[in-house]
């Protein structure tokens, strides 16, 4: 027994000499384990006591007690040392710099398809048109066959229509708005529509979901003149400088005449609208008398005259939602 005695202080007192230079929780742990532990080097000297002679048992006793308190002791402090250092250690990553300058807002901007729409609207609001609006899902009879589209009609190929598999369809242009407008309404007219339209297209100056504004005015002695006076009008009011402009015969089965208008762009000319005076088959369709009304109306493509404006090269840059673009139009 004599022996055995300063082993266990020596090699206690070892212990709490290396319990001050162990840096992680679990470290301390395996020799805690190895000392305090069941199979522990203290628990294991406890066990023994019995078999020494009762006059020694005391003091050896106490003996073991003081380096399990000394062990004890000493891994509670290193324990809490190493706690308080892993939480320093957060403290100083996590810290809050108040006098770093802020990241600063980046504002959002208005889609520029938006900005000319609501610009086109604005002017012919300014002109007296009210505003109306029909469904994008139409049917046939509003989209072709009241405006004078005959059925196997070939200005239905024009289109290149979206169909459902019940017959109806996504509209081709905003002109069927004509036709819910002038139901149930007597002249004088003057309506502004603006909306999408879909035709199976797609190219530098084409997509296949657009926007166009429509716009008519129907009552007595309604003229081509009229007609050229307002969209020259409006040029100037939209492009706010001088652009050149002209005006091309074509076809619609809806108005007669018919023209469209281009605008140059570069060395080429780009189509902007259709127009015309309204059919008399059509003011008849919405029981509108053609032998005392006569109107005018045009077709405006939205994503062509922002192109014109903002002097964008090609049409699906608008589509694209690529904030280095659409962020220089605030
Ligand atoms: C029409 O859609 C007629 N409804 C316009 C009209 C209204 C004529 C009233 C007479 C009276 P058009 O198919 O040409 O016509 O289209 C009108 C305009 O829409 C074009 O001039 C062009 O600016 C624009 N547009 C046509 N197709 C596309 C497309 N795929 N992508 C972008 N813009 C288009
Ligand atoms: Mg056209």
């Amino acid at each position: 027994m004599s022996q055995s005695e300063p082993t266990l202080e020596v090699a206690a007192s070892a212990a709490v000499a290396k319990i001050a230079s162990i840096s992680t929780i679990e470290a301390l742990e395996t020799l805690r384990v190895s000392w305090l532990g069941k199979q522990g080097r203290i628990t294991d000297s406890m066990k023994k006591l019995g078999k020494i002679a009762p006059d020694q048992r005391k003091a050896e006793g106490a003996r073991i007690n003081a380096a399990k308190q000394q062990l004890i002791r000493s891994i509670g402090e290193q324990r809490a040392k190493i706690e308080a250092a892993a939480l320093q250690q957060r403290l100083d990553s996590e810290r809050v710099d108040v006098t770093l300058p802020g990241r600063g807002e980046s504002v959002g901007t208005q889609h520029p398809l938006t900005k000319t729409l609501e610009r086109i609207v604005d002017i012919f609001g300014r002109l007296g048109y009210v505003a109306a609006s029909g469904p994008e899902i139409e049917d046939d009879w509003h989209n072709f066959e009241a405006l004078n589209f005959p059925p196997d009609h070939p200005a239905r190929a024009m289109h290149d229509t979206f169909y459902f598999p019940d017959g109806r369809l996504l509209r081709t242009h905003t002109s069927p708005v004509q036709i819910r407008a002038m139901i149930g309404q007597k002249p004088p007219l003057r309506v502004v529509a603006a909306g999408r339209v879909y035709r199976s297209d797609s190219d530098q100056t084409h997509s296949p979901m657009f926007h166009q504004v429509e716009g008519f005015v129907v009552g007595e002695d309604i003229s081509f003149a009229d007609l050229k006076g307002t969209l020259a009008e409006f040029v100037k009011a939209f492009f706010e400088r001088d652009v050149e402009m002209r005006f091309r015969p074509s076809f619609f089965p809806f108005t007669e005449p018919s023209a469209e208008v281009d605008i140059r762009w570069g060395d080429r000319w780009l189509e902007v609208l259709g127009c015309g005076m309204v059919h008399p088959n059509v003011l008849r369709n919405c029981e509108i008398d053609p032998e005392r009304y006569t109107g005018f109306a045009f077709g405006m493509g939205v994503e062509r005259l922002a192109m014109l404006r903002y002097e964008v090269s090609d049409l699906r840059s608008f589509f694209d939602n690529d904030w280095r673009f659409l962020g220089q139009f605030g």
